[in-house]
């Protein structure tokens, strides 16, 4: 029996019948397909905060549909302790990873609902959240398709392509932010090479990037981080796409630690360098770089998880942050689904929300 592709399965979806989150547990991936149905809050906040399901805008449907089964167990009828124990899980979800915006972002969405329907019996709001929810998914698709046709307009045939950590299928509803471009270019026939950091310490680009581009049939190259300058110095790529967690309206962009090495030497190689953004990661109240909270995360991460015996002797010292912080001086342009930003970004980018909201 042939192989079913990884790009066939949904990254996240809600199965109300059982009242569960379904993911794939991206931790096991590639060499196991792994799907996990999430019944409880604290499965669905450890499935994040685990990185079993992530990825900024899969982390925010997540958080979506689990608010939502929070709220639908609810056996309460009185607005009031419904709303408490609706801001209840809100909080709960929204603390399992910090830095990507979208999951308060979807979060917040979902609560506009409650608030905006109080009139409403519990049972109406609880469907309302139900369609919200997979609102949130199903537009997460069109911004994605639409970031990538943005994005082909910068590429041609023959162009050389490095991306870093996974901003793909695995990190979205459907076709990624920053791959969203190379699978329309796969499509159109152009002739493109991929490659693609391997994103220490967790993988991503290697264990996620390089298996869903290699499933599509897109000549994919998986490098060491610390090689990315001499692709750049052979002259094999010719632009850089990458995803983002979180933009500040200064342009700024938090994404996966490495990132901001990256454009720094790309930005010496004269590379350029595009953000892929839907616009719910746009933090328009974030001014800078600086008030970006970066997670930080364990340090076993480095000395021991990807290995069968640990790498770094007993006792030494780790900094292990998930992310870092892109100067917008290293940044070519921000594509989102509204268009391409370019600097000065406070203008730039205030010019895309007007789009938006005209819309
Ligand atoms: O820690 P992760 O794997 O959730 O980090 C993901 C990234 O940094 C992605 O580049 C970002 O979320 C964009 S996903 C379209």
């Amino acid at each position: 029996m042939e192989e079913r592709s990884i790009l066939s399965y949904e990254t996240v979806s809600l199965d109300d019948d059982k009242s569960a989150v379904v993911i794939i547990d991206q931790t096991k991936l590639p060499y196991e397909t792994v799907i996990k149905e999430l019944t409880t809050q604290n499965q669905i906040w450890t499935a994040i905060n685990r990185l079993e399901v992530r990825g900024a805008p899969a982390i925010g449907i997540a958080g979506a549909m689990g608010v939502y089964l929070a709220a639908k167990e609810t056996m309460e009828v009185d607005f009031d302790i419904f709303y408490d124990k609706f801001n209840e899980a809100k909080e709960y979800l929204d603390s399992s990873r910090p830095t990507a915006v979208n999951l308060s972002w979807a979060l917040k969405r979902m609560e506009a609902v409650v608030l905006a329907n109080k009139e409403l019996p519990v049972a109406e709001i609880k469907k309302l959240l139900y369609n919200e929810a997979v609102a949130i998914k199903e537009e997460d698709v069109w911004v994605c398709k639409t970031i990538g046709e943005y994005g082909l307009t910068l590429l041609k045939d023959g162009d050389g392509i490095l991306t870093h950590c996974n901003a793909g299928q695995l990190a979205t509803a459907k076709y990624g932010t920053a791959t969203a471009p190379m699978y329309l270019a796969h499509e159109k026939g152009y002739n493109i090479r991929v490659f693609a950091d391997e994103t220490r310490p967790l993988l991503q680009g290697a264990r996620l990037t390089a298996y869903e581009l290699l499933s599509a049939g897109i000549n994919v190259t998986l490098n060491c981080d610390g090689a990315s300058s001499m692709i750049m110095q052979n002259g094999w790529v010719n632009i850089v796409f990458v995803g983002c967690d979180r933009v500040a309206a200064n342009g700024d962009t938090a994404n996966k630690i490495g990132t901001a090495n990256l454009a720094i030497s790309a930005k010496y190689h004269n590379v350029p360098v595009y953000i892929c953004a839907p616009t719910s990661t746009i933090d328009m109240e974030c001014a800078t770089g600086k008030d970006i909270h970066i997670e930080e995360r364990l340090g076993e991460e480095i000395t021991e998880t990807w290995y069968s015996n640990r790498m770094a002797p007993n006792g030494v010292n780790t900094f292990n942050p998930a992310f870092d912080i892109t100067n917008r001086d290293c940044i070519t342009g921000i594509i989102t689904e509204y268009g391409i930003a370019y600097p000065p970004f406070e203008e730039s980018l205030k010019e895309i929300f007007i789009r938006k909201n005209a819309r």
